[in-house]
Formats: C-alpha cells, structure tokens, sequence
C-alpha cells in the first residue's frame, strides 16, 4: 500500500521502488528493475551486502555525526554517489537531469552515462563540478575521440571507463517484453503505458527519449542496428585502456573490475581508481556480489588507487559496510532511479535523504563520528 501513501511515508528504497512499479509501465519498468538471466546476481548483490555483518561500539561520543568524505581530492556530503545510468528518461521523464541537479545539490557524485538520454554537454552543466563522464570504449575508434573530446570541451576532469561489456547482457525481462531502441508502439506496450497515465502524459511533453550523446549516428533506421557496436566493446584491452590513459589527462577510473589481477593491472597502467562492479548484475548471472570480491581488490592494490564499488547498495549501511570490507566510495545506481520514478524530482530527494538518513544513524549505532572511522575493526569477524 505504501504507493498510496505520501513520499514521506516511503521508509526504505524498497519501498520507493515498489510505488515506481505502480506509475511506470512495465516494460519500461523492468528495463531498469532487471538483471542479467535469472537474475541471480542481481538478488545476490543485494543479499551478500546484508550478509556483511558490522559490530557496534558503544561509549564513544557519537554526538556530532560527520558524513562527508574526500574521494580524488574532492570532498563530498556523503561516501556514496550516483552511478550511471543508461536511458534513464524511459523510467522516468527527465530523470537524468533531475539526478544530475540532485546530486550538485547534495554534494554528492553524479556520472553521466554514454548512453544517457540527455547530452553529456547538458548534464555538465546541471551537475557542475560534480560530474564525472563515463565511456563506452567504441570499436570505432572515431566515436571514442568524439566523446572524450566533448567530455573534455564540456569541462568533465573525471573520465571512468566501462570495462564490463565485452559482450551484451542477456536480460530475460527485456526479452520477453520485446524491448528494442527506438522503441515500438505494440498494441501492448500502448496498453501499458494507457495504464500509466502520468507517466504517459509526461513522456508525450518530453518525447520519445534517445541514446541522445550518439544522436547524430542515429539518423537511420540500420544505424540502429550498428548501436550496439558503439555500447558493447568486445575488442577493448588493456593495449587500448593504456592508450586512454595516455590520451585523458584527468582522472581515470575503471569499472567493472571484479579480479584482483585486473584491479593490479589498473593500478600499474596509472589508473586512479576502479569501480568493483557487476554492473548491478545486469551483465552476467553468474558472477560474484561485488562485495565478496572487494576483500582481495583491495588488497591487490594496497591503496595504491581509489577503490570505489556499486551494485546492491540498498541501505545507508551498505556504504559503511563497504568502507570496513576496505573500499574508499560506493556508487548507487537504481537507489536513485527508483526515487526518481517514485516521484520525480521529490521522489530523487526522497531517495537521497533515505539513504542519508540511514547512514547517520548507523554511524551513530557503531559509535563512528565520521565516515573515515569506519574500518575492519566493525567487522564482526575481527576480535
Ligand atoms: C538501467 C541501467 C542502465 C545502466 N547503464 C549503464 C551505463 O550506461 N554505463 C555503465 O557503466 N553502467 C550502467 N549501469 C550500471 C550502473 O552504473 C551501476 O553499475 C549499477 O546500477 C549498480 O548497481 P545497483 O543498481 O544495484 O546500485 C546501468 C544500470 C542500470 C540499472
């Protein structure tokens, strides 16, 4: 019932998902709800982080609680950002620039998609100095230039580069719904979107919402056929991420990054951080929680590079789970689309502040003043 409720009365993410599924049509739904094949590591992200047991100190003067953290040199409200986000528009209507605005306000990490609805020169401009582009290496090596050098022209000083699609990920979901870009009116997905008035009545002011950074590849219907060269990046290796490295002057951070040899690797090309993702299960179903797989990352890199990870972040607590199992940053990516497609730009709000929320009190719980005192000593398994 809580999707009859008011936001406030949304107490979790879970519950800000469920009144999502209730306004959006389902395809458009489960673009963004589903995983990889049975969903296996979608589910198994999400309960490996609340396997990550956190012991709580009391007697420690918890009365001024600090959640901010510096990650790269910059300094931000929370340890936990917004990942990127694919075609977001479809769940929501001008949910990438209200995330984007979202996350300057806050102070808090927003990564711009390659694949966003919106113009990564737009989203630049709505995040400011708090976002971060990221890129699909393309196997035409022109379109890769073409967007760093805008990523660069539009002021982005931090570029993360996707590793985790050398191959499509098979989306059961996205299967049986026939979903395909650009979209197709079927009879049942005009049934659906009838059944989701509002979502309906925005998309039709906001229109139909596009790859939009790849737009002028888009002008046919057979370029369509050749998206997919442009997002899924089989002949990307480590000869073409040194080149990268060699190529952006600014940050570099690589994500996807789930063995502790390749976390190495990165560090020793002059990387300066990796993201430890799964791509929130979207990619295999057969792969480790990016939980259980931080413990070796981090110690492979020995501090060498920032390690951030995403992928089942749920809970303010996740973040702090993260940072005692070693990571320096979390990202969370359909924490903040289900807020947004909870309720738009106040539902995005919600989702932050439910996640804030949670934090602080579970600071406070493990007798942590900030963030930077949360460390293995909260592991339940240290003595
Ligand atoms: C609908 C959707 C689209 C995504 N699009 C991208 C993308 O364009 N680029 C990318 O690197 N990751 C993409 N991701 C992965 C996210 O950046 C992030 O790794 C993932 O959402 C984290 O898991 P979580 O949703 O459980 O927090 C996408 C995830 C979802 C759910």
């Amino acid at each position: 019932m809580v999707y009859l409720m008011g936001l406030d009365r949304a107490a979790s993410i879970d519950d800000l998902r469920l009144r999502a599924k209730k306004r959006i049509p389902r395809f458009a739904f489960d673009l963004v709800d589903g995983g990889a094949e049975n969903e296996r590591n979608l589910r198994r992200n999400c309960e490996a982080f609340e396997e990550v047991e956190l012991t709580p100190r009391y007697m420690v003067d918890v009365s001024e609680i600090d959640t901010q953290t510096t990650l790269l040199g910059q300094t931000f409200a929370t340890p936990f950002g917004m990942a990127p986000i694919g075609m977001l528009n479809a769940f929501w209507p001008d949910a990438d620039l209200t995330l984007a605005r979202l996350c300057k306000a806050q102070n808090i990490p927003y990564v711009a998609s390659s694949a966003a609805s919106t113009t990564l020169e737009d989203l630049a401009e709505a995040a400011e100095d708090n976002g971060w582009f990221q890129l699909y290496v393309s196997s035409d090596p022109d379109v890769t230039e073409g967007l760093i050098a805008r990523a660069e022209a539009a002021g982005y000083t931090t570029l993360m580069v996707t590793a985790d699609v050398p191959a499509a990920g098979k989306r059961d979901r996205d299967i049986r719904n026939q979903l395909s870009v650009p979209f197709r009116f079927t009879p049942e997905v005009v049934l659906q979107c009838m059944l989701s008035p509002r979502w309906a009545l925005m998309s039709l002011r906001h229109g139909t919402p596009n790859v939009a950074n790849y737009a002028d590849l888009l002008q046919t219907a057979t370029s369509y056929a050749n998206l997919q060269k442009t997002l899924i990046t089989p002949g990307f290796t480590w000869a073409d991420l040194k080149r990268l490295r060699a190529r952006w002057k600014g940050k570099l951070l690589v994500k996807g990054i789930l063995h502790p040899r390749d976390a190495k690797a990165c560090a020793d090309i002059g990387c300066d951080g990796i993201v430890v993702s799964n791509h929130g299960g979207r990619q295999v179903a057969f792969g480790p929680p990016t939980i259980k797989a931080l413990p070796a990352i981090t110690d492979a890199v020995a501090g060498r590079i920032a390690v951030i990870v995403d992928s089942g972040i749920r809970r303010g607590a996740d973040a702090l789970r993260a940072k005692a199992l070693g990571a320096d940053f979390s990202f969370a990516g359909r924490a903040f689309a289900f807020g947004v497609g909870a309720g738009g730009q106040a539902g995005a709000a919600r989702a932050f502040e439910i996640l804030q929320l949670e934090l602080v009190r579970a600071l406070g719980q493990l007798g942590a003043p900030s963030v930077d005192n949360v460390g293995s000593s909260h592991l339940s398994s240290v003595q």
